[in-house]
């Protein structure tokens, strides 16, 4: 029987692919080096595996631009800083939901206090849905940005992206996407919905390390350099230079890092074929891997709302299994704390589980939950098992019934 049961895949998923482990250790020992900076083969060898990875999550996210334009940085919030920072000024306005992670309401939260941008932020419904429309009837013609969280990191609610897109084009806003929780979850369609920036994060459903993330910005969009310094062209220049990807890249970026995700889009494609896709299109074949990812996921996150709905002490929030949706779900045990929850099924039961606000806060508010200080996250991932899964309906069930037996019930 294994040690732990991993349910924290919303926060980082484990394991990753074997050949994502490999490739990182044996690139980092051949070629660890710093690339584009030094003319020697092995600099140049370093180079062109990042350029491969451009290229191929361009394709991933169906980006048809110029793969220059997929940057790299330490995660998702670095991205999401230097989008923002680089677009708004003064007197701008912005849009984001209530559904967006701190990576999205802190930095609209300063940006508001500190820097005169005035920000709306558009509810969601019960279940964790916004209305396109919504959005529609905030823009302003000084909406400058519009942010918005494609699939919640405490529910699992998914947004109508294309349908926002579609709307955010018809105005001068620039349409940001957190695809945090849905990259390498299900198919994405830069392109097709309208997604002026895309901003990743490379060790989550990407299945890449820690440490590595970044932004797509589509060809018709400038972001104002925020970070300048070293980028190993054009050094006589005194300042940065304003083309892409080192607009975007200052410092030498994580060779382990994108050698990881760089290992880890050939595990897609590889995991597309398996699907007997007869396309040998790098994007159709990762296309039909995450496809085949979401209902595998969807099939753990079935199994485990039917079981935690049949027990009458467990709450369930958010969407059910037929919604639109990721795995990630959330549930209370009778009145315990969810800290306490989850402590037992860590130590009792080597369930691994997230509790808390999940860095959502206002998901919280919505769902009535911030009072008792949050919730059970469960996120289980494609490397969940029958045997996880047995594992986390015993455990809630049993904690059900102390909790019937403490009086927290
Ligand atoms: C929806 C969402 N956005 C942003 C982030 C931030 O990602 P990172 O910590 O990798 O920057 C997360 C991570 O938890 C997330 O779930």
């Amino acid at each position: 029987m294994k040690e732990n049961f991993y349910f924290d895949n919303a926060a980082t998923t484990l394991p990753k692919p074997e050949n994502v482990y490999k490739f990182m250790d044996e690139f980092f020992r051949t070629h660890g080096v710093n690339p584009g900076r030094s003319g020697h083969q092995l600099a140049v060898e370093a180079e062109s595996m990042i350029v491969e990875t451009r290229r191929l999550l361009a394709e991933f996210f169906g980006y048809a631009g110029n793969p220059n334009r997929v940057t790299f940085s330490i995660n998702a919030t670095d991205s999401m800083n230097t989008a923002l920072l680089g677009l708004l000024e003064p007197g701008d306005h912005m849009i984001i939901t209530r559904m967006e992670h701190n990576a999205v309401l802190r930095p609209a939260n300063h940006m508001e206090r500190d820097n005169g941008v005035f920000v709306t932020r558009i509810p969601a419904d019960s279940l964790g849905y916004v209305n396109p429309d919504d959005i529609r009837k905030s823009l302003q013609s000084n909406t400058r940005v519009v942010v918005v969280n494609h699939g919640s990191n405490v529910i699992g609610s998914l947004q109508d992206i294309r349908a926002i897109g579609e709307i955010v084009r018809e105005s001068n806003a620039i349409f940001i996407v957190d695809t945090c929780q849905t990259a390498g979850v299900l198919p994405i369609e830069m392109d097709m919905w309208c997604i002026d920036i895309l901003v990743y994060t490379g060790h989550k459903g990407l299945f890449g390390p820690m440490g590595v993330g970044g932004m797509i910005v589509a060809d018709h969009v400038e972001i104002k350099q925020i970070k300048t310094g070293g980028t190993g062209v054009n050094s006589v220049s005194p300042f940065h230079p304003d083309e892409y990807p080192y607009r975007l890249e200052a410092g030498t970026v994580s060779i382990p890092g994108i050698a990881g995700l760089n290992a880890a889009q050939k595990w897609f494609a590889e995991t597309g074929r398996a699907q007997n896709t007869s396309s040998d299109s790098h994007r159709e074949l990762c296309h039909a891997a995450v496809k085949h990812i979401h209902e595998t996921e969807l099939i753990a996150t079935t199994r485990l709302i039917d079981s935690f709905k049949s027990i009458p002490e467990v709450i369930c929030y958010g969407p059910s299994h037929n919604d639109p949706r990721v795995s990630t779900l959330s549930i209370n045990i009778g009145n315990l704390p969810a800290e306490q929850a989850a402590a037992m099924l860590d130590a009792d039961y080597g369930i691994c589980v997230r509790p808390g606000l999940h860095c959502a806060p206002i998901v919280h508010k919505d769902q009535g939950t911030l009072e008792r200080n949050g919730t059970v996250r469960f996120a289980p991932g494609y490397f969940t098992d029958d045997e996880d899964i047995t594992q986390a309906i015993t455990g809630v069930a049993s904690i059900a019934e102390f909790s019937v037996s403490s009086g927290s019930d």
